[in-house]
């Protein structure tokens, strides 16, 4: 019946009609609307979580710019994390992905590890695989994505074709409605704040690690859970030495040079009203600590980028700073666009389409 098909695509296409009046820093990435809305449907789903305890959403909340408001973050039942989850808001632009850089290919890679990890979602994609085949929704979607069965790597696709669908919606930097103490902040972001140097582009990253100097979190050493899942990583980086290391090496771990170390990747600076904690650790709380950091030359590391210099700022222009660091901030996430709700799919109306001829 053409009838209903019609209806599945119009539930389908639904997600993105609204946002085409939404001003976005970059044009949007193609991705297929069927596959993105499948991928959705996983992101929420805890049975992609070994013991279905945890959803991608759990540590990326859509609320929150995709992040979950720890320093560092959630961990699977019975381990700890030694990162901050980062923001998922134009993570389809990346060139680099994870603090450390060390996934460089596509999304899809990174899905697999979230996945996989032991300290993440501890799952078998087999067993994944099987889950998804046991669910009449899932294969709806699969075959209405133009995949014949759930598998790992189509499943892995919808999620990276999802994740290209966050994108950064009528910040007042783009919509054109900065404040003037925004507007005076951008001067000092461009001038003698330095900032551009790094934090360059329309999504203000150059995607690049850098010494910074941002000091440890001691927690990462203090809870065993966490140190377990640091060392874990560091052993699987074949880092020398690891059960004695006492910091973050960053970037460190995939190119084993020394002046690599402790770098991290500029973060992108969209988003920021939903994201704090700030920095791989989330050590700092708000942007006036981050602010204060710069305004003192980055932290203490011998190592650090040369270009982070005392800055001297008066608290006014400390203040138009974070006005401008404000205004990159868009609408929030927490919308239909990209939350998975129960009755997105008809159920009824997706067996119904699957038994008719074409
Ligand atoms: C238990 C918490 C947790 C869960 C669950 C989780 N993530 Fe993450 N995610 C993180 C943390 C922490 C990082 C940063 C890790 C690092 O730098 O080593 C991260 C990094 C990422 C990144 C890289 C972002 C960037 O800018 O570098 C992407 C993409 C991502 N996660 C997507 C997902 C998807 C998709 C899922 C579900 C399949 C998922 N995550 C589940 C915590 C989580
Ligand atoms: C030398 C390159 C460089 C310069 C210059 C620089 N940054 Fe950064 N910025 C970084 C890196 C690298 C990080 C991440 C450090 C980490 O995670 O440990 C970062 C992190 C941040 C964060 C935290 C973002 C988040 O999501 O956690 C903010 C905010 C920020 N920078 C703002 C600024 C401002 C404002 C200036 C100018 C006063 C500036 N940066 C100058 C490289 C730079």
């Amino acid at each position: 019946m053409k009838r209903t098909l019609q209806a599945v695509c119009v539930l389908v296409l639904g997600a993105s009609a609204g946002a085409a009046q939404d001003v976005t820093p970059d044009p949007a990435i193609e991705v297929d609307a069927a596959r993105a809305e499948l991928g959705k449907r996983m992101f929420y789903d805890t049975r992609l979580s070994g013991d279905t305890s945890l959803s991608c959403a759990s540590c990326h909340q859509p609320d929150k710019a995709f992040t979950d408001g720890e320093a560092l973050s959630q961990a699977y039942t019975g381990a700890g994390h030694f990162r901050n989850a980062p923001t998922l808001a134009n993570v389809g632009f990346r060139e680099a992905w994870m603090h450390d850089g060390r996934l460089g290919t596509n999304l899809n890679d990174v899905a697999r590890e979230m996945i996989t990890e032991t300290y993440l979602m501890n799952m078998d994609m087999r067993i994944m695989q099987e889950r998804m085949k046991q669910d009449p929704v899932y294969r709806a979607m699969f075959a209405a994505a133009g995949m014949s069965e759930p598998s790992n790597g189509g499943a892995r696709n919808a999620l990276m074709d999802f994740m290209k669908t966050i994108q950064s919606r009528n910040a007042p930097f783009d919509t054109g409605e900065m404040s003037a103490a925004a507007t005076r902040g951008q001067g000092i972001f461009e001038g003698k704040g330095g900032c551009a140097a790094c934090h360059s582009g329309a999504r203000f990253t150059d995607d690049k690690p850098h010494n910074t100097g941002v000091p440890t979190n001691p927690d990462i050493w203090s809870d065993p859970l966490r140190h377990s899942a640091f060392v874990t990583y560091a052993k699987f980086m074949g880092v020398e030495n690891y059960m004695n290391l006492r910091e973050d090496l960053g970037a460190y771990v995939r190119t084993h040079r020394e002046e690599t170390k402790r770098t991290f990747l500029t973060p992108s600076l969209r988003e920021l009203k939903y994201t704090a904690p700030y920095m791989h650790n989330g050590t700092f709380a708000t942007l006036a600590d981050v602010v204060d950091f710069y305004d003192e030359g980055g932290g203490n590391d011998t190592a650090k980028d040369t270009r982070l210099q005392p800055l001297g700022l008066v608290p006014s222009e400390k203040a138009d700073l974070i006005a401008f660091l404000e205004s990159l901030s868009g609408d929030s996430f927490d919308t239909d666009a990209y939350v998975w709700r129960e009755d997105d799919y008809d159920y009824e109306l997706i067996e119904n389409w699957r038994e008719q001829p074409n």
